[in-house]
C-alpha cells in the first residue's frame, strides 16, 4: 500500500517509522514533512491547510491507498471530511468529532452532560461575568482560552490577582487570539502527592465500537527542568507511567474511556481515529484535563516504538470498523522521548542552525523541526530532535538518551534534563 500521513512533526515522524515496520507498506509520504520524514518517507510540498490543494494534489494520485491525518488544526478544519468525500480511506476523525479537542466547552459540556469525571467549570464569553465569577470562587483556579491555542492557552492562578491579569490577557488582551473569545474557569485539581495532581496521557484507538488504550505515557509540558517557565507542546515524555495500574485502568476505562466513546455516539459524533485523553490522578479519583482529537506530541514517540502490532492492520482495523477483531500487543520495558529545542522556545528563537550530529547508536532520532538548507541539516522550528531510547525500565532508557545527546549540538540548544524522573516512587 502507498500511505499519505499529513504533518510535518516529531509526531508524523514517529508514525512513518512504525508505519514502515509494516509488512504492507510499499511506499509512504509526508505532507509537508521536515528533513527526518525525507528521509523515512517521499515529503509532498503541499499546504495542507490549503484544502483545494489538497484537493488537487489527491485527484493527481490515485496510486496513494490510505491517508492519515494527525495534526489537531486540519482534523478540526474538516480535512478527513474533504478526503472522504473524494473517495478516500483514511485514518482520522472527521470534523464533527474533532471538536472534542477545538472547542473546550465543547468537550467540558459533554462531560457534564454524560457524567464523565473532571474539574468543574464555568464557560464565559463575557469579560465582566466571567471576572465576577473568578471574584465569587476565588484562588487557586485554572482559566483556558476556549480554541486551539497550541497547548499554551492555559493559565493555573494561584492568586486571584492572577486570576484577574490571566482573565484580561486572554479575553481582553487575545493573548491567544480569538481562541479568547471564550474562557473556561475551572477548580485547580490536586493529586495524591502533588499540586496541581498527577498527569497521565492515554491514547487510544477506537473504531466507535470498540476502544483500546495504548501504553500510558507522562509528558512534561513546561519549558525548564522542575516544571518551571512557561507551558510548551511538550519537552519530553517516558512510557509507561509508573503509577499506572490495571486497577486504575479498570476505572479509566469504565469511568471516562467507554463513557466518552458513548457519549460520542449518541451525540452524533462518532470518534474514528486516535482519541487522547489527559488525565489527572485526583484525590477525588482520575479525572480528565483535555481530550485531543490525535495522537499526542511528544507521547507518540514513546508509544509508538512499544507497539509491536502492526500499526497500518490497526489503522485500517478503525477505519473499517473492526478493531474488536484486532489483537494490540506492546512490548515489556520502557522508551523516553527528550526533546531538543531552540534556545528561547516556546516565545522567540531562531531558526537556520545547523545541527551536528555524532555517535547516537542505540537511540531513534525522530525529526520535528528540521530541515535541509544547501545540503546542511538545520533547524527550523522551536522543537527540532528527539531523541528516543527503548530500556528494560525508564532508569536505563533515561541513561541511553541523556548520553546520545552528549553528541548533538547546534548554537544555543536547550532541553530539559529531568525527562524520566517524575512519578519515580509511584
Ligand atoms: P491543558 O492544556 O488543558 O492540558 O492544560 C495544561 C496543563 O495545565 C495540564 O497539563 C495540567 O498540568 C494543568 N491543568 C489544566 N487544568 C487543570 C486543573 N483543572 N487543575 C490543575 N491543573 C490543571
Ligand atoms: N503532548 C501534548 C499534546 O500533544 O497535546
Amino acid at each position: 500500500m502507498k500511505v499519505l500521513v499529513i504533518g510535518g512533526g516529531g509526531r508524523e515522524h514517529a508514525i512513518l517509522k512504525a508505519l514502515a515496520k509494516s509488512p504492507k507498506v510499499d511506499k509512504l509520504y509526508c505532507m509537508k514533512g521536515n528533513a527526518g520524514t525525507a528521509e523515512t518517507a517521499e515529503n509532498v510540498n503541499v499546504d495542507f491547510m490549503n484544502f483545494d490543494a489538497v484537493t488537487e494534489y489527491v485527484k493527481a494520485h490515485p496510486e496513494i491507498d490510505y491517508y492519515v491525518v494527525t495534526p489537531d488544526d486540519p482534523l478540526a478544519a474538516g480535512l478527513v471530511d474533504v478526503l472522504e468525500g473524494l473517495g478516500k480511506r483514511c485514518f482520522g476523525p472527521e470534523k464533527k468529532a474533532a471538536i472534542i479537542e477545538g472547542s473546550k466547552s465543547f468537550s467540558k459540556n459533554l462531560m457534564k452532560k454524560y457524567g464523565i469525571p473532571t474539574a468543574a467549570s464555568e464557560t464565559f464569553d463575557d469579560y465582566d461575568k466571567a471576572l465576577s465569577y473568578v471574584r465569587s470562587i476565588g484562588a487557586p483556579v485554572v482559566l483556558k482560552a476556549d480554541g486551539l491555542a497550541l497547548g499554551k492557552g492555559v493559565l493555573l492562578c494561584d492568586t486571584e490577582k492572577q486570576a484577574e491579569e490571566g482573565l484580561k490577557e486572554i479575553m481582553l488582551d487575545k493573548a491567544f487570539g480569538s481562541a479568547g473569545n471564550k474562557v473556561v474557569v475551572e477548580e485547580y485539581m490536586k493529586g495524591l502527592k502533588y499540586t496541581p495532581g498527577e498527569e497521565v496521557s492515554v491514547l487510544a484507538f477506537t473504531d466507535g465500537k470498540t476502544i483500546v488504550p495504548m501504553i500510558t505515557s507522562c509528558d512534561h509540558k513546561r519549558a525548564y527542568d522542575g516544571d518551571k517557565g512557561l507551558n510548551t507542546g511538550g519537552m519530553g515524555t517516558f512510557a509507561p507511567c509508573p503509577f499506572w495500574t490495571p486497577e486504575l485502568q479498570k476505572e479509566v476505562m469504565d469511568t471516562i474511556m467507554v463513557p466518552t466513546m458513548n457519549a460520542m455516539n449518541a451525540e452524533g459524533r462518532t470518534f474514528k481515529g486516535c482519541l487522547y485523553f489527559g488525565l489527572m490522578r485526583t484525590n477525588k479519583g482520575m479525572k480528565v484535563v483535555e481530550y485531543n482529537a490525535r495522537f499526542g506530541d511528544p507521547e507518540t514517540q514513546v508509544v509508538l516504538p512499544m507497539l509491536k502490532t502492526d500499526l497500518l492492520e490497526i489503522f485500517e482495523a478503525v477505519t473499517d470498523g473492526r478493531l474488536a477483531d484486532v489483537k494490540i500487543e506492546w512490548d515489556d520495558g520502557a522508551c523516553v522521548c527528550v526533546v531538543l529545542a531552540s534556545g528561547g522556545y516556546p516565545i522567540s528563537y531562531a531558526k537556520g542552525k545547523p545541527i551536528t550530529i555524532g555517535d547516537t547508536e542505540g537511540v531513534d532520532i525522530v525529526h520535528a523541526g528540521t530541515a535541509m538548507k544547501d545540503g546542511k541539516l538545520v533547524t527550523n522550528g522551536g522543537r527540532v530532535l528527539n531523541v528516543v531510547a527503548k530500556g528494560r525500565d525508564i532508569e536505563e532508557a533515561r541513561a541511553k538518551a541523556y548520553k546520545a545527546i552528549e553528541n548533538i549540538a547546534w548554537d544555543n540548544m536547550q532541553y530539559r534534563k529531568d525527562i524520566g524522573i517524575k512519578y519515580r516512587d509511584g
